[in-house]
């Protein structure tokens, strides 16, 4: 029976499957339910000092389905960050702590750019008991028009500011949560490592329009007849994701930004960050689909809108497809074969040049040349040989 346990940043979990911030966060009673379904940690939903400038709009979601079936396919929310008092979070964080003070519990923080907020935001929660914090550089939608969320992720000269305030400050591991509305994810995340960011999440939600109604002309989710551009998450997202997490563990691994891990070098290789974690977020419904963000470097995986969809259970069927692939592989533990697929990465020149290696053999193969020296044959000797000589010069004179 495989071991799901995982320790990251000297939290121990006993699984890998992180409850994302969002709605199943989003308050004592329904992070007690992820505890007592057995999910590996909770980041609760994003909290300011001033929860009175949040105030959130109904309807707030859309969904894509797939054609003829009630499959959820896309989410599309505009949802803010959480609208209830920090002195209620607190009291909740104790809470939560005195009941379950062996699982790990992360607060999901967001403030304006000012230094002394932040620092007052991570004292006062730190002093609750949680065990790490996720700084939230990555809500793309309603925050960012107060210059927080996104706006911050994808300044990299605030984000380093706000990172070394935090790191200052913080006794707890941090990790940054970055948006995917950026070019090259890798750049942002690298200045927060920079900063002290002992990990990284990846990725927050991906600025979308989820459609336009036909018959009213209005774009969806309408309120009061209009919109704003909203995060879009769920199953659809996942490739982005795994393209994200790809990139940010080969940077952390010592690869380049989208350049590829070298051939042939024993992972983890000398770089930068090996001692930082990488969170995987992004479309996880079932535990193959988190093997593959662990295969792509991540230590832990995020859910949020499968929670959404499926409820609190939803662990069972991660952790259970989980096992079934590790006992598949004779993998033991996660760092048994976290990060193995990042070395079949490469360029596309590279792909080309494999290719026609393999083809030029292929053609030999069938003019029956020996190409390895292990195919020859004692009785095709001579046979072997001809057809090894080249014929322009054979010709008889
Ligand atoms: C309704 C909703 C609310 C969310 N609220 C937050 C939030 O408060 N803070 C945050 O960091 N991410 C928030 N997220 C983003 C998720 O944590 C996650 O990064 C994203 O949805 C992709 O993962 P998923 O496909 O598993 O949902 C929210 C997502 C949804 C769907």
């Amino acid at each position: 029976m495989a071991d799901l346990s995982v320790t990251v940043d000297g939290l121990t979990l006993p699984n890998p499957f992180v409850i994302g911030s969002g709605p199943p966060g989003t308050n004592a009673n329904v992070i007690g339910k992820a505890f007592d379904e057995g999910w590996g940690a909770v980041i609760a939903k994003t909290i300011s000092l001033d929860a009175t400038k949040v105030v959130n709009v109904a309807p707030r979601y859309a969904r894509m389905r797939a054609s003829g079936s009630r499959e959820v396919l896309g989410w599309e929310n505009i949802e803010l960050i959480s609208d209830r008092p920090f002195d209620v979070w607190l009291d909740e964080f104790r809470k939560i702590k005195n009941d379950y003070p062996d699982r790990v519990l992360i607060a999901s923080i967001m403030e304006e750019c000012e230094r002394d907020a932040w620092v007052e935001i991570i004292e006062r929660c730190e002093e609750t008991g949680v065990d790490a914090f996720e700084l939230n550089f990555s809500c793309p939608h309603g925050l960012p028009e107060r210059k927080m969320g996104s706006a911050m992720g994808q300044d990299p000269e605030i984000l380093a500011e706000v990172c070394g305030w935090v790191n200052a400050a913080a006794t707890k591991p941090v990790w940054a949560k970055m948006t995917p509305n950026v070019t090259c994810i890798v750049d942002p995340a690298r200045v927060a490592l920079e900063a002290g960011c002992e990990g990284i999440s990846a990725i927050n939600t991906i600025l979308s329009v989820m459609g336009v109604n036909l018959d009213t002309l209005r774009p969806e989710p309408t309120v009061e007849g209009y919109t704003v551009p909203g995060g879009y998450s769920c199953k659809a997202v996942r490739p982005i994701a795994l393209r994200m997490v790809m990139e940010l563990a080969t940077m952390m691994f010592g690869g380049g930004c989208g350049a590829p891990i070298p051939e042939g070098d024993e992972l983890p290789i000398a770089g930068a960050f090996l001692d930082r974690s990488l969170s995987a977020i992004g479309g996880v419904e079932t535990g193959e689909d988190a093997a593959q963000f662990l295969l792509l470097g991540a230590q832990t995986v995020q859910v949020c809108t499968g929670v959404m969809i499926h409820g609190y259970k939803l662990l069972t069927t991660l952790a259970d497809g989980l096992s079934a692939f590790m006992d598949k592989h004779g993998f033991e533990r996660i760092e048994d074969f976290r990060g193995h697929s990042l070395r079949y990465f490469t360029t596309h020149a590279e792909l080309v040049r494999r290719q026609a290696e393999v083809k030029a053999a292929e053609r030999a193969a069938k003019a029956g040349m020996v190409t390895k020296d292990a195919a020859w044959e004692g009785d095709r000797f001579v046979e072997q040989s001809d057809k090894l000589v080249s014929r322009g010069s054979d010709e008889e004179n």
